[in-house]
């Protein structure tokens, strides 16, 4: 047993969730009148209600028990100074300092980088709005109608989930479009109806070797050379990234390249440059608000108290949900159909940060870590896979986030987005008893027998655990403050974990693997020799494909 699963903290826990398991979220409800105001707290613009979980204060107090012995203090502190923390790659994770909105410097070996910080957000101030007015111009002469943003993960997850986010402050700016999938169609979907002579690419990767990235900035500098010749390229292409001599190899021009650090990992990387197309799309002014707002997030989760800090209590939950309760998946339920790509931005944050094994001895770990992370907005998941979050066999817990107030308030449908949150985690948390279910039946009309016979299929067991996280609005500052939340809310499990959040080593084997098995595809013959699957189905491929016709170029 592990040390950790060991620990006074740990036990207690596991006999709290025992003793726990008695009870249900409507029995604690019923026994504490102000349970409400007990369990919610208020940080920079969030407000978060876990009331409707299954914790009382003694368990809040045995996880607070867990951080303490697990120095989470201290380990925050660690990572505002710039210390190596991310210890499998020997770098410092400095996303903060991206956001740090004060005077004060911020470290790492001993150097100050926020006066590189602030020049490249001087930099990217410029460059966009000069595209945005149209001083910036293509080849030609015409002014940019269309940025397409060509990155992965972290170099496209984190600007297209806020660009759509903000899409309602979206005034003049070009029609920004992100491609990500090697998949041709990708490329070919975000170039539909664009002009070259108008169209600007900003090939963003921090290592700028990526396959996907570097194959589709081939292809569509191929696009603009066979429209414009190949003087164009300077004009049309921009590039974010840490590499710079793979950017410069690459063609681009150096006044072009916006630049970001090794101590920047690319999950945590929309504050830097990487947040460009964020500039480009809404401008720059809103682009520093995001950034105002995650400072602000940065600040109560250093100088919060434990049981008051939103970051550590989402993280606590997480872990209780986890490692004591046994549930393996979070959902992420956006009410704000402008959050659309949230789920799919945490998903990559929480998962490839806390889906790890190996604990920071270098010991396997004996309990749960990251749970799967999914989701999609509220109202639509509500017709199509709640009724598993109501009545399957899984209890998934689950982070309703939702706006008081609506981008633009028409008609009805903002309270009814909001009716339909609350409503929803109502139901999961207190259900409809048979008698209940069976009293309904009978008043709308239906048989005593009947009403018997369908009572079990029409209850809902309810004590099903979920957060609600409020915003007032969808606006840059509250924004910059949930992305932050959930950043640290992540660091805060992987803490108590004693996992290293920062690195991302379980990518890299199929990464090595399809580069050896496309050149295997394209020889016949090569594939002898790989497991029995993997040689079927090359096979079977090379079969499909020998009818296909020649690809051409996109556009
Ligand atoms: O393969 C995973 C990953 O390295 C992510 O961590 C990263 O965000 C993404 O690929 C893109 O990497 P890059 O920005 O270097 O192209």
């Amino acid at each position: 047993m592990s040390a950790l699963v060991n620990s006074q903290a740990w036990q207690a826990l596991s006999a709290q969730s025992r003793a726990l398991a008695e009870l249900s979220i409507g029995d604690l409800f019923a026994a504490d009148g102000k349970r409400f105001e007990h369990f919610s707290l208020e940080a920079p613009g969030l407000f978060l209600d876990y009331s409707k979980n299954l914790v009382d204060r003694r368990t809040v107090g045995l996880l607070l028990d867990l951080a303490r012995q697990q120095s989470l203090d201290a380990s925050i502190a660690r990572m505002f100074a710039g210390d190596h923390i991310n210890h499998t790659e020997n770098r410092a994770a400095l996303h903060v300092a991206l956001r740090n909105r004060s005077a004060s410097p911020m470290l790492v070996d001993g150097c100050d980088v926020m006066p590189a910080i602030r020049k490249t957000l001087q930099r990217i101030r410029e460059f966009s709005s000069s595209v945005r007015d149209g001083t910036v111009r293509g080849h030609t002469g015409s002014p940019f109608s269309r940025v397409v943003n060509i990155g992965i993960g972290g170099s496209d997850l984190g600007p297209a989930m806020v660009v759509e986010a903000l899409g309602a402050l979206r005034e003049g700016g070009p029609d920004m479009r992100f491609v990500s999938n090697v998949d041709w169609t990708h490329l070919v979907g975000a170039l539909r109806g664009a002009d070259p002579a108008s169209t600007l690419f900003i090939v963003s990767s921090k290592t700028f070797t990526t396959q996907e990235t570097m194959t589709n900035a081939s292809a569509a500098k191929d696009w603009v050379v066979s429209a414009l010749g190949p003087d164009a390229v300077g004009a049309h292409f921009a590039a974010v990234s840490t590499n710079l001599r793979a950017t410069a190899a690459f063609g681009i021009d150096p006044g072009r390249v916006f630049e970001f650090w090794d101590w920047v990992g690319g999950r945590y990387s929309l504050w830097s440059a990487i947040g460009l197309p964020i500039a480009l799309a809404v401008g720059m002014d809103h682009f520093e608000s995001l950034l105002d707002g995650a400072y602000a997030m940065d600040q109560h989760f250093r100088e919060a108290p434990p049981e008051r800090n939103l970051p550590v209590m989402m993280g606590l939950l997480g872990v209780w949900h986890t490692s004591f309760l046994g549930y393996r998946t979070q959902a992420v339920l956006p009410y704000a159909q402008s959050l659309s790509r949230f789920p799919a931005f945490l998903q990559q944050l929480d998962m490839e940060s806390n889906g790890k094994r190996i604990d920071r001895y270098g010991a396997q770990v004996d309990y749960q870590t990251g749970p799967v992370v999914w989701g999609e907005p509220g109202t639509n998941g509500q017709h199509a896979f709640f009724q598993l979050l109501h009545q399957g066999t899984q209890i998934v817990p689950a982070d309703f986030i939702v706006a008081a107030r609506g981008e633009q308030e028409l008609g009805p449908h903002h309270e009814m987005l909001l009716a339909n949150c609350l409503a929803q985690s109502q139901a999961l948390a207190f259900g409809k008893s048979q008698q209940e279910a069976r009293e309904e039946m009978v008043r709308s009309g239906l048989s005593a027998e009947a009403a018997d016979r369908l009572a079990p299929y029409r209850a809902f067991p309810g004590n099903r655990p979920s957060n609600t996280i409020m915003l007032d609005q969808i606006a840059p500052p509250a924004l910059g403050a949930l992305i932050a939340a959930y950043e640290h809310k992540v660091f805060v499990q992987a803490v108590v974990w004693s996992i290293n959040p920062f690195d991302q080593w379980g990518v890299e084997l199929g990464k090595q693997l399809a580069s050896t098995l496309l050149s295997r595809l394209r020889k016949p013959g090569s594939e002898e020799g790989l497991d029995g699957s993997t040689r079927g189905l090359i096979r079977r491929a090379r079969m499909f494909r020998n009818d296909a016709a020649p690809a051409s170029g996109p556009g």
